[in-house]
């Protein structure tokens, strides 16, 4: 069955003894909280993914990375393969996110190969889908998910499927204050399950936690993660501030 999940995406922010003292906090505080009925995932730039999994060992929250390589191994200069990602206690991995979409040009295709390797190590891919809002506007929102889907996971087999996170954050909710409300949540989170189902089975689709991302904070987070389709949150900047963070993931009800 599906489980809660709350994972901060810190994206490329903070220097070294900044990120320690933030883990730290987040470390210190989740211990006070009964948050059994959670998964806490935090995803640091690659350089801090060691102090993470450390910081981590006792098992209260699991260590993610928010890009892998496509490529195996060998000459891909500044490329971070899923075996190292591995190698350093990284669990969970954040793939196909807006900005990388945006920034660095990746594709769906890319995308897929990219959970094909993490599958691979054993890591659990939280694949990105979400429309801009363009997209949007067009009515275009449902088009732009079911095709991120078919072309970027949709060659799983089934019981790969069932190992996968996906995380619903549409483009104009992401670090802009614009939080979907939670009957858009509910509406696209419903649909992914509904093309899973369609796809696979319905027993698949009861297994794929799907987390929605854009502009969740501890205020809006209790409200989005009661609708029946919205497994938790993936977090950008609220995942910052221990205190906001730890309230989010103490959401559930
Ligand atoms: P945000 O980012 O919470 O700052 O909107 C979410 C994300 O991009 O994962």
């Amino acid at each position: 069955m599906r489980r809660n999940i709350v994972a901060g995406n810190w994206k490329m922010n903070k220097l070294f003894p900044e990120a320690d003292d933030l883990i730290n906090n987040i470390a210190e505080q989740l211990r006070n909280f009964d948050t059994s009925d959670v998964d806490v995932i935090i995803c640091p730039p690659f350089p801090y993914l060691e102090l993470v999994s450390d910081v981590s060992e006792d098992g209260d929250f699991f260590t993610g990375a928010q890009n892998v390589s496509k490529f195996e191994n060998g000459a891909y200069t500044g490329e971070v393969s899923a075996t190292m990602l591995k190698s350093l206690g990284v669990d969970y991995c954040i793939v196909g996110h807006s900005e990388r979409r945006k920034y660095f040009k990746e594709t769906n295709f890319d995308i897929a190969q990219k959970i094909d390797r993490l599958l691979n190590e054993d890591i659990t891919p939280i694949m990105c889908v979400g429309e801009t809002l363009e997209q949007r506007e067009n009515e275009k929102h449902f088009e732009v998910i079911r095709t991120q889907m078919e072309e970027g996971i949709f060659h799983l087999k089934a019981d790969d499927m069932q190992r996968c996170i996906i995380a619903y954050e549409p483009v104009w909710a992401i670090g802009t204050g614009q939080t979907a409300t939670k009957e858009q949540a509910q509406e696209i989170h419903a649909f992914i399950r509904q093309l899973i189902c369609d796809k696979y089975n319905d027993d698949v689709a009861q297994e794929v936690s799907i987390l929605y991302g854009g502009s969740c904070n501890a205020k809006n987070a209790a409200e989005l993660f009661a609708m029946p389709d919205v497994d938790g949150g993936l977090i950008g900047g609220a995942s910052l501030k221990s205190k906001d963070f730890i309230e989010i993931a103490c959401s559930f009800q």
